[in-house]
């Protein structure tokens, strides 16, 4: 595993989309793994800027997210369809018919999930999947216990996730207690892997990605059976997580 260590947030997400950019000037017609959550925001608010005044072109561009809340409405303000469209797609010349994230209001979950699959099979899998992760180690919605093997499935959300993503919410009890979410086959099927972590709050699941051996009670640790992952951390994660200087 690559490991770039940045001084705090900001230099993490010029990173990140750094990367990005590189991969879609190499490859204008590349298809991009994107995720959401508080962790990405800097990097499209990067990858804004780098389309307005670098004139990065995302027009060939396909992109694939990771997970979508089940019972939310596309047009739900807290739905990640909604989040996508308001931190990065309305933004950058991207095709919307070239922007796909699961149904989490489909009427046969189990098929959306299939066609989810075949879908990473037929457009991807990614040449680059961005990745947040969660405090509990999750990758997607990947809870602690998910098989390495899983595929596109449904998932119960764990109380500690439901709680941190409560955040983006009026209260805890709007936040969805199941989402779609690609599996952890499905995320090591990308070509390349970019893992983002910032804050003393990630310590413990980037200790535990990068200290233990891979075992499904930590979801991020499948990234070691990954020959090209980069992990982006920030030095406040780093540090608490055992590296580096000082440790708390
Ligand atoms: C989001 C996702 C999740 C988040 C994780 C971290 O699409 O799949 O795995 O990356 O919950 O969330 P933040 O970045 O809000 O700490």
């Amino acid at each position: 595993m690559n490991i770039i260590i940045t001084k705090d947030y900001q230099e993490l997400s010029e990173k990140a989309c750094e990367l990005i950019e590189q991969q879609v000037s190499k490859k204008p017609d590349s298809v991009l793994g994107l995720a959401t959550g508080g962790s990405p925001l800097g990097t499209y608010q990067e990858m804004i800027k780098g389309f307005s005044s670098r004139g990065v072109n995302y027009e060939k561009v396909r992109t694939l997210n990771l997970d979508e809340y089940i019972g939310l409405d596309k047009n739900d303000s807290q739905s990640y369809h909604f989040f996508m469209k308001s931190h990065l797609f309305d933004y950058i010349n991207v095709n919307a018919d070239n922007t796909y994230i699961p149904n989490g209001k489909a009427p046969d979950l189990d098929t959306e999930c299939e066609l989810y699959e075949k879908l990473i099979e037929d457009i991807g899998p990614p040449d680059l999947q961005l990745l947040g992760v969660g405090q509990n180690g999750h990758i997607g919605f990947n809870e602690p216990g998910t098989s390495f093997e899983s595929e596109t499935h449904i998932i119960d959300l764990e109380e500690s996730t439901r709680q941190a993503n409560a955040r983006f919410f009026d209260s805890l009890e709007d936040v969805p207690k199941q989402a779609v979410t690609m599996g952890i086959r499905s995320i090591l099927k990308s070509k390349r892997i970019v893992v983002i972590a910032s804050g003393e709050r990630k310590a413990e699941a980037i200790r535990q990605m990068l200290k233990e051996e891979p075992n499904e009670n930590m979801p991020a640790s499948a990234l070691k059976h990954h020959k090209h992952v980069t992990l982006i951390v920030d030095e406040k994660a780093y540090k608490k997580a055992g590296h580096g200087e000082e440790t708390q």
